[in-house]
């Protein structure tokens, strides 16, 4: 309990009515640990301390000194992250779960504080868009946006839209469906710059709205927007740690995101820091 405490999972209190006795409680953090917790993110934290995900950190000066460059999970199990999900289908299970956990947590501050983003829209694909949990949220909250989550086969396979909302199978490589805007929600960090752009290119080719309303809507980390917070900043270069063991991913910069953007042909870019660690960014092609 002693390190629990101090590393802020839990804060000692003394219990009423007795000086001597104290108690723990949760901090407003660890209660997102909790299992019934409608916005909880355990399935996240789990997925990341699975042995799957852990075993990679064991080859990371592997991966550095090997000519070829292969990214420490692939060392590690002999397979892209994305080989493996397609292969096991328990990894794709609580690696979806995961996702899903993260995009209720998000999804319920981006709908009450990002409103406008979506207004005017009569059409969005959220590209990479896993079992849907953001654009349900975003259906509910627009009923005359018509949303579809586009994602590769044995992700959507099965899963039923509603009245507003669709479930498309595809390869964003290859094409994404028309629309007004894009949403991608925790793709680009999963990519090399080279294939940032082809999505990104992709992207360009979809939107049909010449106007404002075309836009790619982009969930994503801003590295070094939180320097004045240790801790934030902290969990950026974690995470663009992980992004390197177990995706070859990684997380970047403003500069690094303007390149992107402007690599890919688009014009202009907005962005909100509304969502904590990550941000949310509007692109203009
Ligand atoms: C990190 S997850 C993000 C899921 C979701 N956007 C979210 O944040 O909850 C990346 C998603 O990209 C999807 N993906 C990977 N390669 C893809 C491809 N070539 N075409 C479409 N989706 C792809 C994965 O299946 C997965 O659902």
């Amino acid at each position: 309990m002693r390190i629990l405490t101090h590393s802020g999972f839990f804060v000692k209190v003394k219990l009423s009515g007795d000086e001597e006795k104290k108690g723990y409680w949760l901090t407003p953090s660890s209660l997102l640990l909790l299992k019934d917790e409608p916005y909880s993110v355990a399935p996240l934290l789990l997925t990341m301390l699975d042995p799957i995900f852990i075993e990679p950190w064991h080859h990371v000066s592997e991966s550095f000194q090997k000519k070829e460059h292969l990214a420490p999970f692939e060392i590690a199990h002999g397979r892209t992250f994305w080989e493996y999900a397609v292969q096991d289908q328990r990894l794709n299970n609580f690696f979806n779960e995961a996702m899903a956990s993260d995009a209720r947590f998000v999804t319920s501050v981006l709908i009450r504080d990002c409103k406008h983003v979506f207004e005017g829209l009569n059409s969005m694909v959220d590209v990479g868009g896993g079992t849907g949990n953001v654009s349900k949220a975003i259906a509910e909250a627009f009923p005359y946006l018509k949303c579809t989550v586009f994602d590769i086969p044995h992700v959507v396979a099965g899963l039923k839209g509603t009245k507003n909302l669709s479930y498309v199978e595809g390869d964003m490589f290859e094409s994404i469906p028309p629309t007004d805007a894009i949403l991608l929600k925790w793709i680009l960090h999963d990519w090399s710059d080279e294939n940032c752009i082809k999505i990104l290119n992709k992207c360009k080719e979809a939107i049909s709205s010449k106007d404002e309303r075309g836009k790619v809507i982009i969930i994503e980390m801003v590295v070094g927007n939180q320097k004045g917070d240790h801790k934030a900043m902290e969990t950026q270069l974690f995470f663009d740690m992980l992004m390197m063991v177990d995706i070859a991913g990684k997380e970047r910069d403003e500069n690094e995101w303007a390149k992107l953007f402007y690599d890919a042909g688009f014009t202009h870019y907005k962005i909100s820091p509304t969502l904590g660690l990550r941000s949310l960014i509007e692109v203009y092609p």
